[in-house]
């Protein structure tokens, strides 16, 4: 349940109504590559930051958007990859972390009004100390909410967040207290950011390119994964419903054979 547990599919504090995918098939974790932001300044003959400025609104919109639909559990939305900190401008950086503080700030009354709980997951410790406050502070508020998850990547690598799982299970097989044959895939995982959570079922990627660019690799197993050539600034609720109802149609088979 979404929106505020009581609620009966009513709007609840903006003008998009309750979306129902169709025969009720819905994605109880859905993940997004908020690509394009880029590309859609520069379309506009405008600064990259400005992208992601408007970026910023579209992240606002499919929040709202997910949190209206009934049965998703989970919305991560990469934010700032590992390599985005290592290899952009500085420049760019240092506005991105200025807009994220932004963000936060301003989303919050929409994560507490839509009964939202919020999370990050990334190497959080390498940002600035005031987004790092503004993030706990965040986190620690809407703490006391019990609807959909909302979780943003942050100096996220995926790469990064398996290796160091197979540190943390090395470290307890060195000390004795674990054997090798115990070190199954259930076990890595219980050291992933991603502890506990069912793995995505619908992957979005804005912007056009094919590519998952270390994201969620190890949660992304069996994830249906859809591509628009929409830039992330453009993307609303109605792409997001577009993405749900072709959800709706996949035949999951996790490898074994459809049913005959
Ligand atoms: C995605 O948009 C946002 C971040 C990586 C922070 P881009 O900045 O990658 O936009 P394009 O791909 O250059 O258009
Ligand atoms: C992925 O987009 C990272 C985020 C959306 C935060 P990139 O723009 O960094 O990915 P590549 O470089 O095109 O693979
Ligand atoms: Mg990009």
């Amino acid at each position: 349940m979404s929106v505020a547990g009581e609620n009966d599919g009513e709007t609840v504090s903006g003008a998009e109504p309750a979306f129902k995918p169709p025969h009720g098939v819905v994605p109880r974790h859905v993940a997004a590559i908020m690509d394009g932001n880029g590309r859609w300044a520069q379309a506009r003959g405008l600064a990259r930051i400005e992208g992601h400025d408007a970026g910023a609104k579209a992240a606002h919109a499919i929040t709202e958007g997910c949190a209206r639909v009934e049965g998703i559990e989970r919305l991560t939305l990469y934010a700032l990859s590992y390599d985005n900190l290592r290899k952009r401008p500085r420049s760019e950086i240092s506005g991105l972390f200025k807009l994220l503080r932004k963000y936060i700030r301003k989303e919050l009354p929409t994560v507490m009004d839509n009964n939202i709980r919020l999370a990050v997951i990334g190497e959080t410790g390498e940002l600035p100390k005031y987004l790092q406050r503004e993030v706990n502070a965040a986190v620690k508020k809407s703490s006391v909410n019990s609807g959909m998850m909302l979780c943003v990547a942050l100096n996220y690598s995926s790469r990064r967040e398996i290796a160091h799982a197979a540190r943390e299970v090395a470290r307890l097989a060195a000390k004795g207290e674990l054997r090798p044959r115990q070190i199954t895939q259930e076990k890595l995982a219980e050291h992933l950011f991603t502890a506990g959570v069912p793995d995505v079922d619908l992957l979005i990627r804005t912007g056009g390119e094919r590519r998952v660019s270390d994201f969620l690799l190890w949660q992304i197993a069996y994830a249906e994964i859809f591509v628009t050539d929409v830039f992330w600034p453009d993307f609303r609720a109605p792409h997001l419903h577009e993405a749900l109802k072709w959800y709706a149609t996949r035949q999951r088979r996790f490898g074994a054979l459809e049913d005959i």
